[in-house]
């Protein structure tokens, strides 16, 4: 099976890139079940209503969320009627929503988990032990074909824990959060796809996707002057192509794919990614 995993979306560029790419994408790599991380979908912080529909219709067909999940009050309503909208699992007690779901891929079932970290993070439960219980729920290879967890991090110690944590026991362990692609996919030694983060789906001639001024002058100066605001430019487009052994449901290959945009400056072509 290949599972796509689209890194967070960021504001209007990054919904217009996902828009504009993932049906190619889906068709070049023949992808059987797409994820897409909506955090920072809507003005870069939360995800309405209406722009997980424009998720949903661009070929998501899970959408993974962070620390963002609730910034935007309407997720609170209707994350509950959306099975496929999937926050940290590791949120207290009576949160809205769920943290694991399993999701039909034609005639099989991928199990897709999301959780939040710990470190440099507002604090949250346990993300192990979290993760743990809900992979015990449906065991790769027996309830799951594949188990695709979604860990959304700031500290690459925390995600690759992570996965040495769950090796052998899931299909991938890919990071989210920093808005940075990370050069370290690889199978870990028991059969796990990794990634310390996928990056974004943004305009990179910013500050990990927001207008580079006031987040250069909150650290100049410590003050916070004005509105973080999306960057606008043409967006890229940052994602893994995840292929499962069909016998084990453990990874075959992962292998990261940008498109779009650019990442240099604005105006200049960048690699041809
Ligand atoms: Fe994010
Ligand atoms: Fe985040």
């Amino acid at each position: 099976m290949r599972i796509l995993f689209v890194g967070d979306v960021m504001g209007r560029a990054g919904r217009q890139a996902v828009t504009r790419h993932l049906p190619g994408l889906i068709s070049e790599f023949g992808i059987d079940f797409t994820v897409v991380n909506g955090e920072n979908a809507t003005h870069g912080f939360g995800l309405s209503e209406a722009h997980f529909k424009t998720l949903v219709d661009a070929g998501a067909d899970a959408v993974s969320l962070g620390d963002h999940a609730f910034d935007v009050p309407e997720t609170r309503s209707f994350i509950e009627r959306e099975p496929t909208l999937i926050r940290p699992v590791n949120l207290p007690e009576g949160t809205p929503g769920r943290g694991a779901m399993l999701l039909p891929a034609g005639e099989r079932q991928v199990l897709v988990i999301a959780a939040q970290g710990r470190v440099f993070m507002d604090p949250v439960d346990d993300p192990f032990r979290a993760v743990e219980a809900a992979v015990a729920e449906c065991p790769l290879g027996e309830s799951a074909d594949a188990i695709l967890v979604d860990f959304h991090c700031e500290a690459t110690s925390e995600i690759t824990a992570m996965g040495r944590f769950l090796d052998g026991r899931v299909s991938a362990v890919v990071g989210t959060h920093t808005h940075v692609p990370t050069a370290d996919a690889r199978i870990l030694a028991a059969g796990t796809g990794f990634i310390s983060d996928v990056g974004m789906c943004g305009d990179f001639d910013s500050v990990i996707g927001m207008e580079a001024a006031e987040p250069v002058n909150r650290f100049v100066t410590g003050l916070k002057s004005e509105r973080l605001t999306p960057a606008g430019g043409e967006a890229t487009v940052c994602a893994v192509v995840i292929e499962t052994d069909g016998k084990t449901g453990l990874c075959a290959s992962i292998e990261p794919v940008l498109r779009g945009g650019v990442l240099g400056p604005k105006g200049n072509e960048g690699p041809d990614c």
